[in-house]
């Protein structure tokens, strides 16, 4: 396998020293996304979140220190991901603020229901069909939840060399928002910083 496939793998799911690597990368690359989400966010003390691919667990971190009132609950399929993230949100679990979980969110069965909040950062480019996890998605929202999720632009995906193959798929905005509708989202708006903010509206 090419070095920059390889790479590219491990931003799909990470593992052994590579996969260490790639995710400090996320952690100098990624805060700033995260920043940008949670002035997105409103949400009401005990509200249940949901972050599918915390990565290495740094926006877990920030959005339980933001809205301390609330449970946060992840899910990731990496189980290198899964120990660093429960390292280093490890008071927050003992607390029980913050619920990790290792495996895939689309083959998953999740019974926790009524998340006000689902969002996920860069991840669903590893995601080749999206009508079943936004499907998914949308049945795990409560009522009056939202959708809230960062992807970068597909034209600057291609620029990166690691990114440029099978590995990501590099969906336009268009086909996002028409995923978005036919999964049952009765609204979504976007705005763009560096990438897309997407809220879609259950
Ligand atoms: C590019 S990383 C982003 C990590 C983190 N959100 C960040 O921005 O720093 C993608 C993460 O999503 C996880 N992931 C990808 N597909 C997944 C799936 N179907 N179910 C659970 N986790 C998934 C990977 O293991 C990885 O940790």
């Amino acid at each position: 396998m090419d070095i920059f496939r390889r790479i590219g793998s491990q931003f799909r799911k990470p593992s052994g020293t590579l996969g260490t690597i790639v995710s400090d990368l996320m952690i100098l690359g990624n805060r700033s996304a995260y920043k940008t989400l949670i002035k997105e966010l409103t949400l009401d003390p005990n509200d249940k979140i949901l972050e599918i691919g915390y990565g290495p667990g740094i926006g877990i971190g920030l959005i339980s220190k933001r809205f301390q009132n609330c449970e946060i609950y992840g899910i990731d399929f990496s189980e290198l991901m899964f120990r660093r993230a429960t390292k280093r949100n490890s008071q927050l679990i003992k607390n029980n603020k913050v619920h990790l979980f290792l495996g895939d969110f689309i083959e998953t069965e999740i019974n926790t229901i009524n998340f006000s909040v689902i969002y996920c950062i860069n991840v669903i480019y590893f995601w080749d069909d999206l009508q079943k996890p936004f499907e998914k998605v949308r049945s795990l929202l409560r009522d009056d939840g939202i959708f809230c999720f960062y992807m970068a632009r597909n034209e600057d995906l291609t620029k990166v060399r690691f990114a440029r193959n099978d590995i990501f798929n590099k969906y336009s905005i268009e086909q996002i928002t028409d995923a978005l509708k036919s999964a049952g989202f009765s609204e979504a708006d976007y705005n763009y910083k560096h990438g897309y903010f997407i809220k879609a509206k259950k």
